[in-house]
């Protein structure tokens, strides 16, 4: 029955709180790698977190991917989130414009009929151009934002698939995986032990930045990515996991 099937996602719930040390989980229904509408679902329990959490004048910083893309087309206009300003979380990761969190910041805007903020910075920078670059004015101010948010909503992956997406070259490849990267969150990858073996060179929101004043939601799903989840929830910072429920059971097997 819907009872006995609603029982057993909020046991699920309450073993990855315990597991992960994360303060909420949410578990939606399904797998996000095999069915398209669970993406939906841990969008739709996100939504419902910001409209309760955000008000007027807030920043929210967001990182870029096909989870978060889902998270702007599930978003809609509310009193709540009228007044806010979605940013993204870091500059160019080496993916594709749509996945961007540029795109995906200017996307929830539009369909929250919201605020937003661009951040151009190009891909690949060198170390001169980063440090000229975090001098500009412009620039500046609009790190303040990001890297002082309200709210911080990303996903994690795999670390070799996203380095592979990113178009990585073999070198960068071998090197993670001599260094045993497990996952990747906005530019951050990870062992197993949570702990950082590699931060992509592009400005934005730093991991050390981040303490309790801001809520960080953790948004990831899929079967695929439970070695991934493990590895970044172990000794990240994160408020709430919205998850799925083939996720949630391969995260337990896990650990
Ligand atoms: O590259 C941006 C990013 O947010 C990564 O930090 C993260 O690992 C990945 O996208 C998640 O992508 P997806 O939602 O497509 O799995």
């Amino acid at each position: 029955s819907s009872i006995q099937v609603l029982t057993g996602r909020t046991s699920l719930q309450a073993k990855l709180e315990r597991a992960l040390h994360v303060k909420r989980v949410i578990v939606a229904p399904g797998n996000s790698d095999e069915q398209d509408w669970v993406k939906k679902e841990m969008s739709r329990a996100c939504v419902d977190e910001m409209i309760q959490t955000l008000g007027e004048g807030d920043v929210v910083a967001v990182a870029g991917g096909t989870t978060l893309a889902a998270l702007a087309a599930a978003v809609y206009p509310h009193a709540r989130l009228s007044n806010v300003t979605f940013v993204p979380a870091r500059g160019g990761l080496g993916e594709d414009v749509e996945l961007q969190a540029n795109t995906i910041s200017a996307d929830l805007a539009k369909q929250a009929e919201a605020n937003y903020r661009l951040l151009h910075v190009p891909d690949q920078l060198s170390e001169t151009a980063y440090d000229s670059l975090i001098e500009e004015p412009g620039i500046r101010e609009l790190l303040q934002l990001i890297r002082h948010p309200r709210m911080v909503i990303h996903s994690v992956g795999d670390a070799l698939s996203m380095a592979t997406r990113r178009g990585s070259t073999e070198e960068h490849l071998q090197g993670l995986e001599t260094k045993s990267a497990q996952s990747e969150a906005f530019g951050y990858y990870f062992d197993h032990h949570g702990k950082i073996v590699h931060k992509e060179r592009t400005i934005g929101l730093q991991l050390s930045d981040l303490n309790e004043e801001q809520m960080v939601i953790t948004v990831a799903g899929g079967a695929s990515k439970a070695k991934a989840i493990a590895s970044y929830m172990t000794h990240r910072p994160s408020d709430l996991l919205i998850t799925d429920e083939a996720a949630a059971k391969a995260v337990l097997d896990t650990l």
